[in-house]
Order: structure tokens, then sequence, then C-alpha cells
């Protein structure tokens, strides 16, 4: 084990070795880090933390097989063990995507991508082998359709200023991970079945890195805070971990699970779009096998019937109860007890939205005199049968005044229906049956940079964008106005928190805060963190939301159908 040879180096037991490798060299003379896990050995490279420490990193380390050919469309393979030393220095392949966010237009990455990077700090004393590290796996977002585990967007460089391991994953994008045909030829859901390999295989091999295979937390953000949340309802994955941080996103968003009826029509189209047939399944899956990925994925655009609306195709579903299934229940009815939960939205989440409509004067006319039409699609109740009764209760809600009105209002709705409202109803649905707390923030501290800068405006201010938490806990290479030192000092702060979380389940301890962070005690209360200059306790996250809750959308009628049933 790499970590506690090096520590041996200091140890008393091995003072020869030490006299003599003071001689020859320092903690990191040797070029390249190397260890052994139970599947072979690998060989890594040297990394720094922002304040000085020095980070053993091994990256493109395959955890299944690559799901090409026949695998194509099926749950991942565990990756066979391997002879020799594995070369963990390269980037890890992203999987086939086009981001939409950045209105990308040309494909990029490749179908073998079930890759995961592990990253742990070459500690100077003997921590690393006296108590293991808890570990700290996140899994990235991009709405299921793009993203990527990359260094430059999810590097370690601040996380491992704590003693924590960080481990960043990939998973299939798109219908190449989230296609599903209700039946055993492709339940469904095999995006989230890779992360869940992955959480396999970090519990057979993340001793040999120094880390604690019972402390485990998952991370994520966006889809995939969505991802986390879904992990807490999946049978298959407990036991996997014990901790989960769900930043921007749970399983109750509207573009992560699919309406009854939604995946069937959607493989469907996805098998005419490619000449293929549509029945039986089996057919549809062998001859989408025969279609290049790029062309599937190529297909995207074809989803969209406004704009790049409705985002997400592609999403997760309750899958027949087959072995190996991944969800058998509805998000709403679950199944196995939930762990520790730290869990949040920024301020102004929307403007992953809304910035590309408002700040473009041609668009933000078409949306405006198409709402009608427009607003079902976006905001994902085209299937209420009151469909037009939503569209006029969110107009007179939101929209009511002049041009800068419907702006902030359009910023808003994207706020509410994508993330708030459903945020309230997961944190209300698991108090229900929880035996831990829940801790709940607002990120609203603004720094120099935004994640608008990437949202469709370079220069304007949105407030508190969604995903604009990352920049604080990882080095993200492309928003790249320097940091202040407000900046710096914030981006320590919640550093502290997340670690702390991913160490004790307990955000306060056991690294000093200067506030006290309390759980959430109910759903009238909704007591939450406002994370800022001065963070201080309040109460009522995100209550302009509620609205939502009174609107006729399918899961609102289907429980109160459920409820009536009774
Ligand atoms: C503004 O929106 C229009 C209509 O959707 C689009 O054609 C155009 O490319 C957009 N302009 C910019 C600068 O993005
Ligand atoms: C939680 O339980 C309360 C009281 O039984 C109930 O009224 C409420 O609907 C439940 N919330 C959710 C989201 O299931």
């Amino acid at each position: 084990m790499q970590n506690k040879f090096l520590s041996n180096v200091w140890h008393p037991k091995s003072i020869i070795f030490a006299i003599v490798s003071l001689y020859l060299c320092d903690v990191t003379c040797q070029e390249k880090p190397f260890v052994t896990t139970p599947l072979g050995p690998l060989s890594g490279f040297y990394m720094k933390t922002r304040e000085g420490r020095t980070i053993a990193a091994y990256t493109a380390i395959p955890y299944a097989l690559p799901p090409v050919g026949d695998l194509r469309f099926k749950a991942p393979v565990p990756v066979d063990a391997w002879q020799g030393p594995l070369d963990a220095t390269k980037e890890s392949p992203k999987c086939v995507q086009r981001n939409p966010y950045t209105r990308q237009q040309e494909i990029v990455g490749q179908e073998d991508c079930l890759y995961l990077n592990i990253y742990t700090p070459v500690l100077d004393n003997d921590l690393a082998y006296e108590s293991k590290l808890p570990v700290m796996v996140f899994i990235h977002g991009g709405g299921w359709m793009c993203g990527d585990s990359s260094t430059a967007m999810y590097g370690p460089q601040f996380l491992l200023d704590r003693d924590v391991i960080l481990v960043v994953i990939n998973y299939r994008l798109g219908p190449l991970g989230f296609l599903s045909t209700k039946d055993e030829h492709c339940p469904g859901n095999n995006g989230l079945k890779d992360q869940q390999e992955a959480l396999r295989f970090i519990q057979k091999t993340i001793a040999s890195f120094g880390g604690d295979k019972d402390s485990v937390t998952i991370f994520g953000e966006s889809a995939g805070g969505a991802s986390v949340h879904f992990h807490m309802l999946s049978k298959t994955s407990a036991g996997l971990f014990h901790k989960a941080i769900s930043e921007s996103g749970t399983a109750l968003v509207p573009w992560a699970e699919a309406p009854p009826g939604e995946a069937l029509r959607n493989a469907f189209r996805l098998a005419k779009f490619l000449d293929c047939p549509q029945a039986p399944s089996e057919k549809m899956l062998e001859c989408l096998r025969t279609k290049d990925s790029y062309e599937i994925i190529d297909t995207e655009f074809r989803f969209y019937e406004w704009d790049y609306e409705p985002m997400t195709p592609f999403k997760a579903g309750v899958e027949p109860n087959l072995p190996g299934a991944f969800l058998t229940a509805p998000p709403r009815q679950p199944e196995v007890p939930a762990v520790p939960w730290l869990t949040g939205l920024n301020k102004d989440e929307g403007c992953l939205k809304s910035v590309w409509i408002t700040s473009n004067k041609t668009k933000y006319e078409e949306f405006m005199s198409g709402f009608e039409t427009i607003a079902p699609i976006t905001f994902f109740y085209d299937n209420s049968p009151a469909a037009d009764d939503i569209t006029q209760t969110i107009r007179k809600y939101y929209m009511s005044g002049d041009e800068n009105t419907a702006k902030k209002g359009i910023l808003e709705i994207y706020s509410d229906s994508y993330f708030n409202y459903p945020a309230l109803e997961a944190v209300e649905l698991t108090l229900n049956y929880t035996q831990y707390p829940i801790y709940l923030y607002e990120l609203q501290y603004r720094a120099t940079n935004s994640f608008s800068q990437i949202f469709g405006d370079l220069e304007g201010d949105y407030g508190v964008c969604h995903a604009d938490e990352l920049m604080h806990l990882f080095p993200i290479s492309f928003l790249n106005k320097p940091f202040s030192e407000e900046d710096i000092e914030f981006s320590k702060l919640l550093v502290t928190l997340w670690t702390n979380f991913a160490t004790s389940g307990n955000p306060n301890e056991p690294q000093p805060v200067p506030f006290k962070w309390e759980p959430a005690t109910s759903g009238e209360k909704m007591e939450y963190l406002e994370i800022k200059r001065n963070s201080r306790m309040s109460e009522n996250l995100a209550t302009r939301s509620r609205l939502w809750f009174s609107l006729p959308l399918w899961h609102n009628m289907r429980r109160r159908r459920y409820i009536d049933e009774l």
C-alpha cells in the first residue's frame, strides 16, 4: 500500500531505511505512486493541493468492461483482474455526448468510457494507516446527457487539503445510458447501474488506497444530485455507501423520472429515427446495436420541440422486478432505510435555462409569444389534462408586470419547477422515514465567477446560478476570472463543511466552523443554512416554490388519487 509505505519511511521501526531514504530523496522522490489492489497493480502520478499537500492520483481506472457491441444497452459487467501495472495516468475518456447547456454542436467522447479516478492525500504522519480515510465519491451532473470525470473539471486540489479520498466516476449518458424497453431485454437505468458498479469496485479496492470502505459518501450535483438520491432509494445500492450529499438535484425533479408511458414512447421514437423495428424489443435492440454510437446520440436534437426543450428525453424509471434491478418502486414510495443526507439549492438555480432566453431578444420574444405552447413542454406538464390552467396560474404568479418582472419570472419558474419544489418534496418525504439528520442549505454567496458565463451570457450578473457551488469544491478550469481572497476563504469553508460531513455525518465537526448548522426538523419549518459571507440558520427554504404542490401535475394527481383510494 503506497500511503502506508511512505508513512513507514518515517516510522521508528523503519529508522534505518528512513535514514538511508533521507539521503536519497524526500517523500515524493519516486517518479510515480504505485498501489497494489486485489484486482491488480496501478501506477499513477503526483499532484499538489491548493495548500501544497502532495496527492497520489490514479486516473482512467476501468471499473467495468467496455459497454460496446453485445454489451451496449446491457447492465455493466464488472472488470476482470489484470496482470502487470495498469497505467493510471491518462485522462478518463468521456462517454459519448453533446453538451446542450453550452449549445455544443459536435459530438465527443467514446462508448468505452466506464472509468474512474482516485485521488489520495500523501500524508507525512501515521494517520494513513492508523485510521482509514473517509471516501468521497463524486457523481457529475449534465442532465444525464453530458459531463465527465475529468481532472480539469473535478480535480482534487481543494478537497484533499482535508483527510479524505476523492473518487470521480464516469457513467453512460443519453439513450446509451437511459434507454428502457420496460422489459427484461433493456429494463433501464443502465447509467445508474454503472454508478452502482463503480461503488462495488470501490468496495473491492479502496482499502488498498488507504480508504475506509465502511465510510463512503456519495455526492453529486444536478443530475448527479438526483443520482445520489436514486441510490438512496435503490435496494441494490444499499450498503455500498453510508452518507449522501445531493446538490441541486433529487430523484423527484421533473426531468429525472419518466412519467408513465414516456420511456417506451421515446424508445419507439429512437428506433424510428434510426430505421429500426419498434417491436419486438429484442429486434429493436439488435438493430440499435448495429448503429454507430454517434448516430444514436445525434438523434437527441430530434427529441426537442422548442429550442433544446424538453431536456433529458431519456430518464430514470421503475423497472420490472428482475434480478439486478436498480429501482423497483416509485421514488415516492421508498423501500430502503435512508442514510445521513445533506442537500440544498443555489439561490438562482433557474439561470441554467433562463439566461439563454432572457439575454437574447429574439429568443425572449419567441418564448413570450409562444408561452402557451412552450411552457408545458419546457416545464414538463404537457401530459397534464389541465395544462392550460397550469399555464395561466404560473403566468399570473410569476410574470405579472413589465419586461423586467417577466425576465425575473422566467428565472424563478425554472428555479422552482426544476429544482426548488422537488427538493422540498424530497425532504418532506425523507423526513417521514429517516432515522438520521437531514442538513439543508441555500447557497447565497455570489463569487467572482458564475456558471451563467457558460449558460448564455459571459458578463451579466444572474445571482447564484445552478452549479455555482462546484467552483468552491473543485478547481473548475474554464471559470477563468481570477478568484478574490473572499472567494478562496469561502471555498475553504465549503470544503470544510463537505469533508466534515463525509467524515462524521455532521457538517459541524470535526473541523470547527463559525456557526452551528442545525438539521431540519419538519416540513413545516424547513430549517436551512444560508451559506454566505456570514452564514446563518433560517427557516422556510424556497417557500415561493410551494405553489407547485397545488398544481395538477401528473405525480401530484397520482398521489391525490392514491390518497382518495385509501
Ligand atoms: C438568439 O436566438 C435566436 C432564435 O432562437 C437564434 O437563432 C440566435 O442564434 C440566438 N443568438 C445568439 C447570439 O445566441
Ligand atoms: C409525510 O407524512 C405526513 C404525515 O403523515 C403526510 O401528511 C405527508 O404527506 C408525508 N409527506 C410526503 C412527502 O410523503
